[in-house]
């Protein structure tokens, strides 16, 4: 991965596992694409043939090599830690969008998830997975650590953070504010072309083209507060609990709102 040569100009995308990855990055490959689409003529314009899967750990030894001949700008997603990332991503200054979202959403949403999808360990009740979660054997690691690793970056003028309930709240804003961060520039009407085809019913509605059998598991409720199906008071306290000793009082911490959507 260190041979990967990144780019001031490289879009990238970091995210816990079922943080709204998949939504981010729809929303931060339909601003690029819509700019180049405008900007550059038919022929020079990105082929498909030329794309790699956008997830920077997912692919083969070979994927990095051949993402250094892409042609900017390259979206790229990550759930790696800062520390595991390639460190031309920090040299070249490229920016990052750093995608959180409150960990008793996420996982809801990582349980689900787990169940439906072959490839990732299944468990036999919601209580098995909670204890997995809380005592970080997850793939991808620990959210808690997660969030506390990536909070040291949180201030860096290259990163900029948004939470998965912000952007529910305000679409229109959150595309707005991505833009301006990437230094995308588009028009009122372009801009809302982009959060129209970011709904969660739209993006649904799409994902057998877009994912695959793999659509109807990743586009599940997109809402906030499913937990409160799962959780237990005794789960409750326990995440509460270890909020408060890991990131409450953190950047990252105080931005997801946790007593607006955690309790
Ligand atoms: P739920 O399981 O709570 O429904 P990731 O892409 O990181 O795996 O995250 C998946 C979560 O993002 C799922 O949450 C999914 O429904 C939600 N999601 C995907 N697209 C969305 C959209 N357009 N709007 C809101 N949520 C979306």
């Amino acid at each position: 991965m260190e041979s990967l040569e990144a780019r001031s100009d490289d879009v990238i995308l970091a995210g816990y596992p079922k943080s709204g990855t998949n939504w981010v990055g729809q929303i931060l490959s339909d601003l690029v694409a819509t700019f180049e689409k405008k900007t550059q003529d038919e022929e020079s314009v990105n082929d498909e043939d030329l794309e790699e899967f956008p997830y920077l750990e997912v692919g083969d030894a070979g994927k990095f090599e051949r993402m250094n001949k892409l042609p900017s700008r390259r979206v790229i997603f990550t759930h790696l830690l800062p520390d595991n990332l390639p460190r031309s991503i920090f040299k070249s200054k490229a920016k990052i969008l750093l995608l959180i979202r409150n960990p008793k959403d996420v996982a809801t949403s990582f349980y689900h998830f787990s169940n439906g999808m072959s490839l990732l360990p299944s468990y036999e009740t919601w209580d098995d997975f909670f204890i997995a979660f809380m005592t970080e054997k997850m793939p991808w690691g620990s959210y808690f650590n997660y969030l506390s690793e990536w909070n040291k970056y949180a201030a860096d003028e290259n990163v900029m953070t948004i939470t998965y309930e912000e952007l529910k709240e305000n679409r229109a804003l959150g595309v707005k504010n991505i833009a301006a961060f990437f230094g995308i520039s588009l028009t009122e009407e372009e801009l809302q072309g982009v959060v129209e085809r970011s709904s969660f019913q739209s993006m649904k509605e799409n994902s057998l083209k877009t994912h695959g059998a793999l659509g109807s598991i990743l586009f599940r409720k997109g809402g906030v507060s499913d937990w409160k199906s799962l959780f237990n008071e005794d789960q409750n306290e326990k995440m509460d609990k270890a909020f408060e000793e890991h990131i409450a009082g953190t950047k990252l911490g105080r931005k997801l709102k946790y007593d607006v959507y955690c309790k």
